[in-house]
């Protein structure tokens, strides 16, 4: 019977393998696939036209002992997963449903290793940000700035890139992709490139030494012309009442100076400084002479 099955296998892949409607499907090396059609009442699975799985009556069984504990059949959905995948997994899956739902599926599965996972590192260089994203087996390499593909290797370990630096705000990644996944790094220019430019050259870092030094002694600065502030104003008081009193005594202490009496009073004028002369600025004071005749003409005798 089993070669009877083989041979109607056999010959259904022959004349439908070729017909259209093949799925793509792709896998990775130790993970799992599921097979996207359900079949629930019988029907068998063949890989490259080798029986290797059945349902009968809604029970499963493996025909080829290398896949067991590799092959599974899910009763409540239907559906076919293989596990712990293999590059020699690859190939072509048919899936025969002849109770039920009744058709015929073909899966041409690709396994392929897990994309290397991709690195990045500045390298030194003049001008721009250079960077390399590395990855440890051959693969396709991009480097994207936003959607944009800046630069890309269809099969390498290694691809560069220049960042100027009005491009630092950008976002950045690193692909490496084979056909069955990709693996991005995205990549923080403007932290990685700024960080390892003040730590290469010492430029930045002494202005970025000034900017901080003149930031703190300004503050230092602002602290203490407030609370220079405060203390006036809070000792303000104190003080308008001190110098209240203060001028209470200054008005005691008159002061006194000697008057020199001219005895020439008539030609008193002629001897006062001309205003636009060169004691402008220093003050003279003139004293008169009381003369009693100019309040009393008539009487001689008072003089004072
Ligand atoms: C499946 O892959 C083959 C090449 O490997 C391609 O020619 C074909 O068009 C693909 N089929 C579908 C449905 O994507
Ligand atoms: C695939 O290769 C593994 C060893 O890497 C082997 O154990 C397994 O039987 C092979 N599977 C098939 C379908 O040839
Ligand atoms: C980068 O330059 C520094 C000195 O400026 C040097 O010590 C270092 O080895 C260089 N690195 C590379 C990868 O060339
Ligand atoms: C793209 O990468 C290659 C190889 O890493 C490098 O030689 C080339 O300069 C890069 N091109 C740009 C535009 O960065
Ligand atoms: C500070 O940085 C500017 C450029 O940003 C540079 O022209 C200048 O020479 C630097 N000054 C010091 C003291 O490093």
């Amino acid at each position: 019977m089993d070669t009877k099955m083989k041979i109607i296998i056999f010959c259904f892949g022959m004349i439908l393998s070729a017909a259209e409607g093949e799925k793509n499907l792709t896998g990775v090396v130790g993970r799992s696939i599921t097979l996207p059609d359900s079949m629930m009442e019988r029907g068998f699975l063949s890989h490259d036209r080798t029986i290797v799985a059945f349902v009968i009556k809604n029970k499963f069984e493996i025909q080829e002992k290398i896949y067991t504990d590799k092959l599974y059949w899910d009763d409540k959905t239907g559906k076919f997963t293989i596990k712990n995948l293999q590059k020699n997994d690859s190939g072509l899956y048919v899936l025969d449903s002849k109770e039920g739902n009744v058709f015929l599926s073909y899966y041409r599965l690709m396994v392929y290793d897990a994309a290397p996972p991709p690195a990045v590192r500045r390298l030194n260089s003049s001008g721009g940000c250079l960077l390399e994203c590395r990855v440890e087996e051959k693969t396709e390499l991009s480097w994207y700035k936003d959607e944009q593909i800046l630069n890309q290797s269809s099969s390498g370990l290694s691809l560069l890139l220049t960042v100027q630096e009005q491009d630092f705000s950008s976002s950045y990644r690193c692909v490496a992709a084979n056909p069955a996944e990709s693996k991005t790094l995205p990549f923080d220019v403007r932290t990685s490139c700024r960080e390892e430019e003040e730590a290469g050259s010492l430029g930045p870092r002494h202005n970025w030494t000034v900017i901080i030094v003149v930031a703190a002694a300004v503050s230092i600065l602002f602290v203490i012309l407030f609370s220079w502030m405060i203390r006036r104003k809070y000792l303000g008081q104190k003080r308008t009442i001190r110098q209240t009193q203060d001028s209470e005594k200054r008005e005691e202490e008159v002061q006194y100076t000697q008057i020199h009496i001219r005895p020439d009073g008539r030609n008193q004028r002629d001897s006062f400084p001309d205003p636009s002369g060169p004691t402008l600025n220093s003050l003279t004071t003139v004293y008169d002479k009381v003369e009693a005749h100019r309040i009393l003409p008539t009487d001689p005798a008072v003089n004072v």
